[in-house]
């Protein structure tokens, strides 16, 4: 492997930056060339990409978002678009991609390997925490810190108007940004998509509450979760059904996706990215790389994104224990 090529694909994450930085970094650091590819697939297609040396990516670790820019390509997903992305990086002499994303980027990974038998190793990038084979992605842990931010601040609110709040976290199918920043922000009650509470249940549990001396409450809804899926019917229900709570209901929205990456997040990135180069060094292809056990360890991209992430059931038990 002489020259390396790094990408951002799909939605993005706090901590990419640092990937990036990461990744052309080490490629400095073994004298090999590396090439920055702007919007994802889309940019590969279209042969936008520009040589970085370790320079090109100074002053970047703490910000958020991707300075490569990203996108969700619709043209990598046919075969003509996949050729042309081949073909570009065959006139450019580029022998080695590192794709920082979530399931669609490493699933288009896995596609263009197979087709082209091209070096891919994926970085996971994303807010969610929905791959298999790491226990954080990038971004997560800036994510939560951003809605425990937003739920203390709703709180101020909530308490001063003895209101009731459903927060809305995003989190796609999954609920890892609801339960663990519902915990840090002491959320009276969680919705994730991986337990069915059923409203009758979340109305009995508010009454308790509410019975218990509590004047004000905070429930946190994944985006994915199903009694959440319309959250301002879900107000409507609990106005008619629970005395005493003027209710409200706030959307944070993708406020979630941006912001400077926490140290945790950069510190991921950076092990990441050294280790995403090395292991294309080594021969190695269509791999993930990811954190197990706080070490850097190597997922085949198709376990990442076929298997199903498990809520931890230990959180969930200290969050009903919580709310008491
Ligand atoms: O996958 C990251 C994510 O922010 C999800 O949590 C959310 O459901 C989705 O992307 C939103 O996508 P878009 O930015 O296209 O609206």
């Amino acid at each position: 492997i002489k020259k390396i090529a790094v990408l951002t694909s799909g939605g993005d994450s706090p901590g990419m930056n640092a990937a990036i930085r990461a990744v052309v970094r080490t490629c400095a650091y073994h004298e090999i060339e590396c090439f920055g590819v702007y919007r994802g697939y889309e940019g590969l297609i279209e042969g936008d990409f520009q040589k970085m040396d370790a320079r090109s990516v100074k002053g970047i670790i703490n910000k958020g978002g991707t300075f490569l820019k990203s996108a969700r390509s619709k043209e990598f997903r046919t075969k003509e678009g996949r050729q042309q992305a081949y073909n570009k990086l065959i006139e450019a002499e580029i022998d080695g991609l590192v794709a920082i994303g979530g399931d669609g980027t490493f699933t288009g990974a896995m596609v263009f390997n197979q087709e082209f038998g091209f070096p891919v190793i994926g970085i996971p990038g994303t807010i969610d925490n929905d791959i298999v084979g790491t226990t954080n992605t990038l971004g997560f842990d800036t994510a939560l810190n951003t809605v425990v931010d937003a739920i203390d601040k709703i709180r101020d609110t909530a308490s001063s108007h003895n209101r009731l709040f459903f927060v809305e976290v995003m989190g796609r199918d999954v609920g890892h940004i609801a339960l663990n920043a519902g915990i840090a922000g002491g959320a009276e009650e969680i919705l994730i998509p991986e337990e069915d509470l059923g409203l009758d249940r979340l109305v009995e549990s508010l009454n308790r509450s509410r019975k218990s001396g509590k004047t004000s409450s905070i429930v946190i809804v994944a985006e994915g979760d199903k009694i959440g899926k319309n959250i301002f019917e879900l107000k409507d229900f609990v106005d008619e059904n629970l005395e005493g709570y003027d209710v409200r209901v706030s959307v944070l929205g993708h406020m979630q996706r941006g912001g400077a990456p926490s140290c945790f997040d950069r510190v991921l990135a950076s092990r990441m990215g050294v280790k995403a180069v090395e292991s294309l060094l080594e021969g190695k292809s269509t791999y993930m790389v990811g954190l197990l056990n706080g070490k850097m360890e190597l997922t085949p991209l198709e376990k990442a994104i076929k298997g199903k992430t498990k809520i931890n059931l230990e959180l969930l038990r200290v969050s009903d224990i919580m709310s008491t």
